[in-house]
């Protein structure tokens, strides 16, 4: 390997002359801060390192995570060298660092492509807070990161947004302006974050057609961050994540992908991708992957105000039912397939489900199921008979059923379940048996259109709503976010649409707004 910096030694030939070459980017990028003496060493870089921007995420009352990477040049994992890189940290309790609250130095190792993951303690409750990097001589752009709310403190109010599928090649990321227009606390992204293959460029192009390996999944999350309006977005407030299929591979489940490759090989994709999902987002310590193992689920509180669960409908499900090995992704199946029903199938897992029984205990207002995935029927077929989604939570009618009791036994009125995947928008009352439009209401669904990612099935979908009462809205032709006020008495959720994404300029609207009341769950149009 060429090695272009050493920590200790400073910077081989080949190093300083890819320096003089990156000079001028370098000059203008550079801001005007000197290295902190509290940094040790004076790594150099070919050009500014820290072009991937700056993220938080996982926000508790005391902290939360603060991420980068060091990418002089993203697409090529020479441009920082084969040594651990010092990088320190300050975070302040003002846009203008005049009071610097924290500061900390981590390390940056070539291992985790100079990721880097710092997971702040010891700040006061919700409040926003103000971060920045710093690498031998360059300092990055400032983020706003936001604690969560004291443990069950009074909140009476929080805006957040959720978000799914941006496909890059197809459109902007514009929609993610709107988001920082409208000021939102949180980010949830709900999955299909990258695609890991692309079939289509209309707009720009991915350096990878494919992924299968680390270098490959480190280039798309390289390629994806790039983008400025999710760059902004991540540097505007803190963000939590689950992901869908397109983090790793179309339509798998748990150890297959859809076309029954052997599950050593598919399970080396999937280590090399959750790792590379890691690598380019503000996780916690928690999350980090063992080899094709990673922990994504998890719970967090916004005061007493909302609970929200943070769930894996990916790494632990079943294989899809009635399936072939010839044939492993989504399928429209008809519900006499007897897999559907049968309760030893999952989409969460065993252990996922178990840890899943304490939701809501705290008390909290609102309780969030956010996830991947439509949750309520979706009958596609117009008269008699019944076919469903083979992927979907129609799929595992075993796991549903079992959310279901827990919300009803446990009283959980408040329940809000948010989904993505299906690059339309869904708002649906949640039946306790959805074959009988008159069997009650347990909670409230809305999935969120994609961010770019084409929807090409909208009006034979918007056909077969007349076997689907529980749904109240199916919208496939917008691209756009979902946008939430929650308070004690309501929730609100207004879903915004952008203009066509092929075009760099933004218009965003709200097309519908829905009310729940609390105590009565089922949402109500505005
Ligand atoms: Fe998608």
């Amino acid at each position: 390997m060429t090695r272009i910096f050493d920590a200790k030694k400073g910077m081989s030939r080949r190093g300083l002359m890819r320096l003089a070459g990156g000079m001028a980017a370098a000059a203008i990028a550079r801001p005007a801060f000197a290295t902190p003496a509290w940094i040790t060493g004076t790594p150099r870089f070919i050009s500014y390192p820290f072009t991937l921007g700056v993220a938080s995420g996982d926000p508790l009352p005391g902290g939360f995570v603060l991420w980068t990477r060091l990418a002089p040049d993203p697409f090529d994992r020479e441009a920082v060298g084969g040594d651990p890189v010092p990088v320190g940290y300050e975070v302040a309790a003002d846009p203008r660092f005049r009071n610097v609250v924290l500061k900390g130095a981590a390390v940056a190792h070539p291992e985790n492509a100079h990721a880097v993951h710092v997971e702040v303690e010891g700040l006061s409750p919700g409040r926003p807070y103000w971060y920045r990097f710093f690498a031998g001589d360059e300092v990055s752009p400032v983020g706003r990161a936001r604690t969560a709310p004291a443990a069950m403190s009074p909140v009476d109010r929080f805006r957040f947004a959720f978000a799914s599928c941006q496909q890059y090649e197809v459109g902007y990321f514009k929609a993610y302006r709107d988001m920082i227009a409208q000021d939102v606390e949180l980010i949830i992204h709900l999955g299909d974050y990258i695609y890991e293959s692309s079939w289509n460029a209309p707009v720009r192009r991915v350096p990878v057609d494919d992924a299968r390996g680390l270098d490959e999944y480190r280039r798309l999350h390289a390629a994806y961050k790039l983008d400025r309006d999710l760059q902004a977005a991540h540097a505007h407030t803190s963000w939590m994540f689950t992901w869908d299929d397109h983090e790793v591979a179309n339509d798998y489940a748990a150890e297959h992908d859809e076309h029954y490759e052997p599950v050593d090989t598919f399970l080396k994709r999937r280590a090399a991708a959750y790792k590379a999902y890691y690598e380019h987002l503000p996780l916690r310590m928690s999350a980090r992957p063992d080899g094709p193992d990673m922990r994504l689920y998890q719970r967090l509180w916004i005061g007493d105000l909302m609970e929200i669960n943070m769930l894996d409908t990916r790494q632990y499900r079943s294989d899809h039912p009635c399936q072939t090995p010839e044939e492993g992704g989504f399928q429209r199946i008809s519900v006499d397939c007897p897999d559907i029903d049968d309760p030893a199938r999952t989409i969460l897992g065993a252990r996922q489900e178990r840890w899943l029984r304490w939701m809501g205990d705290a008390g909290a207002k609102w309780t969030v199921m956010a996830q991947g995935m439509l949750f309520s029927q979706h009958d596609y077929q117009v008269g008699e008979g019944q076919m469903i989604g083979s992927e979907y939570w129609d799929g595992y009618r075993g796991s549903r059923r079992r959310v279901l009791d827990l919300i009803e036994t446990r009283g959980l009125t408040n329940t809000v379940i948010i989904g993505g995947d299906v690059h339309a928008t869904y708002v649906c009352d949640v039946k306790k048996d959805f074959n009988d439009p008159a069997s009650p209401t347990l909670a409230s669904e809305f999935v969120t259109t994609s961010i770019t990612s084409p929807n090409g099935w909208h009006d034979a979908n918007v056909a077969s709503m007349v076997d689907n009462p529980h749904i109240k809205l199916y919208d496939g032709r917008h691209r756009g976010y979902t946008l939430c006020d929650v308070t004690k008495d309501s929730w609100r959720t207004d879903l915004r649409i952008v203009n066509d994404v092929r075009r760099p300029e933004l218009e965003a609207t709200t097309s519908k707004t829905f009310i729940i009341e609390a105590g009565r769950p089922g949402p109500q149009e505005a």
